[in-house]
């Protein structure tokens, strides 16, 4: 892919359906009793991996476009599989399916691509090995061999990193547990959930018992979120809005270049997941969210983004860390875009997962904006960029869908031409990206 240097995004547009939620409705959806219709399904590759995964477990889904009909089998009517289950490149479908499958009668096992088959998975295993379930890896990455129970076990379990997906693994594991279930997220300083909160809002809105706490613990707070396994789901149509972490590149472009005005329409705007857009406000950008509303339990609006030169930042540091960084983890490549054009540069600390994400995402930044010509250096747990005139040049995705878009932005900055290699893995999140772009550049 080769991308020149542009002068604005102007238009409005209307992007395709959050990664997150549309795992969560489809997996939901299936365990739930009755039919769920989900509007505006993500076009992603990785959504579509959950839906295959399900598909094998005896569950009968209709595509329609982004329309998907979903008959649910009850929340332990999964049928065993004939092969294994295919997640590709999704960590997020593995990641949730163990937790379904560690409370099913049967025994499976997850598969993943060459990036997959590197990720950490202890996080989840030894959460249901606790619970009662076998699990057997090969290094605690996948394939996982999942040995089945109904019904687990219930426990209090305290996440030693502020996980989503460990999170939900566990909330969808306590559905089939004996009792209650919990789950605690590291302990900070402020009353926030650490976590993106997709799950418990769609669990809680299909009528399964669901608590939410602040533990106050030393120093802090400790987050806490626990489930009924007595809970039982009844479908509900599903309407999934826009990815707020596929806007994350849109808005960034359109910040950069002035005399940009671009609208987002029905974006999701959870505020586990906002800190993106205030963290932008806070570094000068001129973001303004209009029509705000909230669709099965989730805010959504639209985002009007004007282009700027130069941004006055309304703090008075550029450095990045601590409780937010994980309500951030997606948009920190495209973040450190952003971060070559402020006066005072960006540093990000305290983002050690990134390392374990698709690619490793501090070394995938570093090395390609250094090929761009900027002032960067790297950190065990994040990077700091300086002000830079960026240069076109040859950039590798490393496979990783964020990387890919990330410096598909960065070269409409640049001076002069850059290719991108493999940009095609931006179908993993958003197989339209190049095209929507086409779209609003001039
Ligand atoms: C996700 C959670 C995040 C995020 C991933 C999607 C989810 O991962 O990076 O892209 O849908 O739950 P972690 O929760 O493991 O940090």
């Amino acid at each position: 892919m080769k991308i020149q240097p542009v002068k604005s995004l102007n238009g409005k547009v209307r992007l395709p359906g959050d990664k997150s939620i549309s795992h969560r409705a489809a997996i939901l959806a299936s365990m739930a009793e009755g039919e769920t219709r989900i509007e505006n399904f993500a076009t992603s590759a990785d959504c579509a991996s959950t839906l295959n995964c399900l598909e094998k477990l005896g569950v009968e889904i209709k595509r329609e476009n982004t329309t998907i009909s979903i008959i649910g089998v009850g929340k332990k009517g999964f049928t065993r599989p004939e092969s294994e289950l295919d997640c590709g490149n999704s960590g997020t479908t593995m990641r949730l399916l163990a937790g379904v499958l560690a409370g099913q009668n049967f025994d499976s096992v997850l598969i993943g691509d060459e990036s997959l088959s590197k990720r950490p998975m202890r996080r989840i295993i030894e959460p249901l090995m606790l619970m009662s379930a076998k699990i057997e890896s090969k290094n605690d990455s996948p394939p996982l061999n999942i040995y089945g129970k109904n019904p687990l076990e219930s426990i209090l379990y305290r996440m030693p990193v502020a996980s989503a997906q460990v999170k939900s693994c566990v909330l969808l594991a306590g559905l089939n547990g004996e009792n209650v279930s919990g789950v605690q997220s590291p302990k900070s300083k402020t009353r926030v959930s650490s976590s993106r909160n997709h799950t418990e809002l769609m669990l809680k809105f299909l009528g399964a018992e669901i608590e939410e706490s602040f533990v106050e613990a030393e120093d802090g707070f400790v987050h806490q979120i626990s489930v009924a396994g007595k809970s039982n789901l009844t479908a509900k149509n599903l309407d999934v809005p826009s990815d707020i972490s596929s806007a994350a590149f849109f808005i960034i472009a359109a910040a950069c270049l002035k005399n940009s005005e671009i609208v987002l329409e029905n974006v999701g705007l959870n505020p586990t997941r906002t800190a993106i857009i205030e963290i932008l406000r806070q570094l000068g950008a001129e973001i303004h969210t209009l029509n705000e509303r909230e669709v099965c339990n989730e805010p959504i609006g639209d985002l009007r983004v004007r282009g700027n030169e130069n941004f006055t930042p309304k703090v008075l540091t550029n450095k990045i860390d601590g409780v937010v960084i994980a309500n951030l983890i997606d948009e920190i490549p495209i973040l450190a875009i952003f971060g070559t054009q402020l006066e005072n540069g960006l540093e990000i600390r305290g983002a050690g997962e990134l390392r374990v994400k698709e690619s490793d995402r501090i070394t995938a930044v570093v090395e390609n904006l250094r090929r761009m010509n900027a002032d960067v250096e790297e950190f065990p747990d994040g990077f700091r960029v300086g002000k830079s005139r960026l240069k076109g040049a040859q950039i590798d995705s490393f496979d990783d869908h964020r990387i890919a878009m990330a410096f598909a932005v960065a070269a409409l900055l640049a001076k002069g031409e850059t290719e991108i290699i493999g940009a095609e893995c931006a179908s993993v999140s958003f197989p339209e990206f190049f095209q929507v772009l086409g779209q609003v550049v001039k």
